[in-house]
């Protein structure tokens, strides 16, 4: 059973809304999937496609475009904006504005047990590793490995950590396997 809907949410009646979810004023929704008792902040806008896991927490003013999938138990920011054009134009080549016709989706997959800090943005085709921690302002340019803690623009690996999902940080780094690269 979900609470009744907020008379300031825009909630597409194409939207697929798992089991206790909350949504906050001010949200637009629409052709996206919601999995149970996962929470969106304030002016958060989730698009047609994408889709959401459970128990996650999107914080406000985040942007979640197509193409994006979000697994279980992920914590987004606040502000977060995902991206899927790499090279975006407002016409195509006849100079009308361009349609669904005239551009690729570029997909992106946030990882079970995942964080994004706040003011993050993530290029599009990216996947963002389990557990694995994006720095408040980075900029995810590229995969990130999972129990990575990444920051920067463009964001970097900082260190490895044993987080699970649903366990805050011990922060004790772990060793560097052999063969892992030293950037993401
Ligand atoms: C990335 C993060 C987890 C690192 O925390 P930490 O392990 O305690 O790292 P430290 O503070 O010891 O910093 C280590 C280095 O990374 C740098 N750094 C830390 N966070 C950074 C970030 N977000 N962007 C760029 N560089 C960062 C530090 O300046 C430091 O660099 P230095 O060694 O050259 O001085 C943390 O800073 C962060 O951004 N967390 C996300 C918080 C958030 O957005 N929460 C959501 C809502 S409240």
């Amino acid at each position: 059973m979900n609470p009744p809907a907020h008379p300031l949410q825009q909630i597409a009646p194409d939207v697929k809304l798992g089991q206790g979810v909350r949504i906050y004023a001010f949200t637009n929704l629409y052709g996206c999937e919601i999995g149970d008792d996962t929470r969106i902040g304030t002016f958060v806008e989730i698009q047609k496609g994408a889709r959401i896991g459970r128990r996650c927490k999107i914080s406000s003013h985040t942007f979640v475009c197509e193409g994006v999938t979000i697994e279980d138990e992920v914590f987004i920011g606040h502000n977060v904006t995902f991206i899927n054009d790499r090279f975006p134009r407002a016409t195509n080549a006849g100079g009308q504005l361009q349609t669904e016709a005239d551009w690729a989706c570029e997909k992106t997959v946030v990882r079970r047990g995942a964080s994004i800090g706040s003011g993050a943005t993530l290029l599009g085709g990216i996947t963002v590793g389990e557990c694995a921690l994006v720095g408040a302002g980075s900029v995810v340019t590229r995969d990130v490995p999972p129990h990575a803690v990444v920051a920067g623009n463009p964001a970097r690996v900082l260190k490895r950590i044993p987080l699970q999902p649903g366990r805050r940080a011990g922060e004790a780094a772990l060793p560097e396997p052999a063969s892992a690269p030293s950037n993401p």
